[in-house]
């Protein structure tokens, strides 16, 4: 039988009752599921897990290989890097029994501050495009479901579940839609609604958004869930688009939910069941036609029958079941280590081997997995900033914490029915007493001192600054007095302030490796891996962000948050502003040397140039295109965008052809009025190592 004909004739066997289970999550008999789907057994339908997502799999119970944020793999810039991510985080889903990974997050990064930053990719759409199809087709080439989300403009977590994005149609289309429009195209099975508004409208109940661009213009096939207790309304929701409420019961607790205050960014965990008893009332009513539920059980269907569940072989691949193999290690060491961008060096690094080196930090015996919120791990195997550079030291180590720890954040602390013992994990930590003079000391009588630095971010809160939490500026800056080679190893969700960075001989970025983090930080310092991270997004002081000093662009007057600044955000603004940012957005250094030669356009859209590792060393570059258009009388646009990239591993004195495709999303603009259009004119490609950076360019008509 074809396959739709299969699951028409399961559709005409299920009676309402058992379509309505279909569409509303239900409670894990297991308890390892984020959310569940009942199935229904007689029909031969069996249940559906779906599980967080994005930096790992967060089954309840269990451990699972950690990896780094997602900002991390987009600082790869390498989208093969992110498909063998996200296939073995495909293979460990599967292992822990679940059919649907919730990730990846796409959103753009549009405030500096937003607590979820660590969780997305970018601040440029083609960037994060190709990085999430990475993502996605690897997970899904293990025969587990990927969910993009939060769609869409999910770009702040301050008043996440009210704020109303005002943003323009032009902005949406150039900006915020496309990393999902790029999962559509490459056959994403489901997508996650956002919890907050667009101009004015949830965008669980966002018809236009949901079934008219979504559904109709791209003709996505595959099932919209809610974000959990993301359900505005039962009618609206339905007739929007939305086919699956998620987890679809409430929050259970002692003595009644109702009582709570739930905190801002907090989502009210007693709004649930939309899609059950009211789903079938409006059925009756006529509000909701009933092959509106028809059409939501298919598009569940049409991802289980995908994926093999409905013919009982759940994980079809060989390799299903894989969980912490070596392999998977290698993957989340591979991306920690790729991902980390060498910011500043004046040629301290690589360290000697035999060099004496002094660890720093408040929190260098930790880990930094990753942020708060639904996307925390919980490793089998891990290794501290302290164990990766003890393990491949030749020289002597010793370590000082300095300061008191920077405790993490985390949503679950935030709920109102958390007791405080559970909220409270840092209490082993609380009897250090820790001094700078102690950290001063060690700096001054070692070689090198290496100083792990650290913000903490979480899902449902923005930071307050950008400032590094603490006394670690003032940490830093005693030991670079201390000690001339002073290397700062950076662990943040996304842009951070570093004001004593001239003041240093070497600056990382390092993000939040995940469970690697020693060994990765090691690889890198030694020089046994090549620092070849790219910023994914624009570090610049806070004041000279677009959405700052606005209260109406963020965090929202009102609980409106106007876009004003349009389609400049990240570098787009700091081209525009003509600001100079202090570290551009593709920007990083490289323990090699690489020279471009010409660049050619070899087809439509494609160009070709010549780099060469002239370094005595072998190097990983990371060549990018960016589009600079031409000008069009009334119309502003950005100075250049990305159209495309390449990450290359060239060996000592290796030289290579590198072919970039580009995106058309690069050469058009999106024209209120009359749709996608191409200005006629020279469009300049310039190829580079940032996008202040540029080596050659050519031109190409069109
Ligand atoms: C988050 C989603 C997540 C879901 C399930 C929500 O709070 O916004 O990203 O997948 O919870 O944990």
């Amino acid at each position: 039988m074809a396959d739709d004909d299969h699951i028409e004739a399961l559709l005409a066997g299920l009676s309402r009752t058992q379509k309505l289970a279909l569409v509303r999550g239900a409670t894990d008999p297991e308890g390892t599921a984020t959310g569940y789907l009942a199935g229904v057994e007689a029909a031969g339908i069996p249940p559906f897990r779906l599980v967080d997502g994005p930096l790992g799999i967060r089954a309840e119970g269990h451990r699972a290989t950690a990896f780094p944020a997602s900002i991390a793999t987009a600082a790869t810039f390498d989208s093969d890097l992110a498909h063998r991510q996200g296939a073995a985080m495909g293979r460990e889903a599967t292992a822990l029994g679940q059919d649907v990974l919730l990730a990846p997050g796409v959103n753009i990064i549009r405030v500096p501050q937003c607590g979820r930053n660590f969780e997305y990719l970018s601040e440029d759409p083609v960037h994060a495009g190709a990085v999430g199809v990475g993502l996605i087709e690897g997970i899904q080439s293990e025969d587990v479901a990927a969910t993009v989300k939060h769609f869409v403009a999910n770009n702040q977590e301050t008043h996440r579940t009210t704020v109303s994005a005002e943003v323009d149609e032009r902005t949406l289309r150039e900006l915020y839609l496309p990393p999902f429009r790029a999962a559509v195209d490459a056959g994403v099975g489901s997508v996650m609604t956002a919890y907050n508004r667009v101009n004015g409208t949830h965008m669980s109940d966002h018809e236009r958004l949901v079934g008219d661009v979504l559904k109709g213009e791209w003709g996505f096939d595959g099932y919209v869930v809610s974000d959990w207790y993301g359900l505005e309304s039962t009618v609206g929701a339905a007739n929007a688009g939305l086919d699956v409420e998620m987890p679809g019961v409430a929050e259970a607790t002692d003595d009644g939910t109702e009582s709570y205050e739930w905190p801002d960014g907090i989502p009210d965990a007693t709004h649930a069941g939309l899609f059950g008893a009211p789903l079938a009332d409006a059925i009756e009513s006529g509000e909701v036609p009933a092959d509106r539920l028809d059409d939501m059980v298919r598009r569940v269907l049409g991802q289980m029958d995908r994926f093999g569940r409905l013919d009982g072989s759940p994980g079809a691949s060989e390799d299903a079941g894989e969980l912490d193999s070596q392999r998977h290690r290698d993957i989340a060491a591979d991306v920690a280590a790729r991902g980390t961008v060498l910011l500043d060096n004046d040629g301290v690094l690589p360290l000697d081997d035999g060099a004496d080196v002094a660890v720093i930090g408040p929190n260098v015996d930790e880990l930094k997995l990753g942020g708060g919120g639904s996307s925390e791990t919980t490793p089998i195997h891990s290794v501290s900033p302290v164990e990766g550079i003890e393990a491949r030291a030749e020289g002597a180590v010793v370590s000082a914490f300095g300061i008191p720890p920077i405790a993490s954040v985390s949503l679950f602390d935030l709920l109102p029915f958390v007791g405080e013992d559970e909220a409270a994990d840092d209490e082993e930590t609380a009897d250090r007493e820790p001094s700078i003079d102690d950290a001063v000391e060690a700096a001054a009588a070692a070689d090198v001192a290496v100083v792990f630095v650290r913000d903490a971010t979480t899902e449902a809160r923005d930071r307050e600054s950008l400032a590094l939490p603490g006394r670690q500026d003032e940490l830093v800056s005693a030991v670079a007095a201390a000690n001339e080679n002073t290397v700062v190893v950076v662990r943040s969700g996304g842009p951070v302030e570093l004001p004593w960075r001239e003041d240093v001989a070497a600056v990382l970025e390092q993000w939040y490796p995940g469970q690697a983090d020693g060994d990765a930080a090691a690889a890198v310092l030694y020089g046994d891996r090549d620092p070849s991270g790219r910023l994914p997004v624009t570090f610049a002081p806070e004041s000279e962000y677009p959405t700052a000093g606005a209260e109406r662009r963020y965090p929202g007057v009102d609980d409106q948050a106007h876009y004003d600044e349009g389609v400049f955000v990240g570098y787009r603004h700091f081209d525009d502003a003509d600001v100079d940012p202090t570290y551009p957005f593709g920007h990083g250094h490289s323990y090699a040397t690489f020279e471009y030669g010409d660049a050619e356009a070899t087809a439509e859209q494609t160009v070709a140039v010549p780099v060469e590792n002239v370094a005595d060393r072998p190097g990983r570059e990371v060549v990018q295109a960016y589009v600079r258009p031409p000008s069009v009388d009334g119309v502003d646009r950005p100075d250049r965008e990305l159209a495309g990239f390449a990450a290359v591993q060239l060996d000592a004195g290796e030289r290579r052809t590198v072919e970039l495709s580009l995106d058309d999303l690069a050469f058009s603009r999106y024209d209120p009025a009359s749709g996608w259009t191409v200005d006629t004119g020279t469009y300049t490609v310039e190829i580079g190592r940032s996008s202040r950076d540029v080596r050659t360019t050519v031109t190409v008509e069109r």
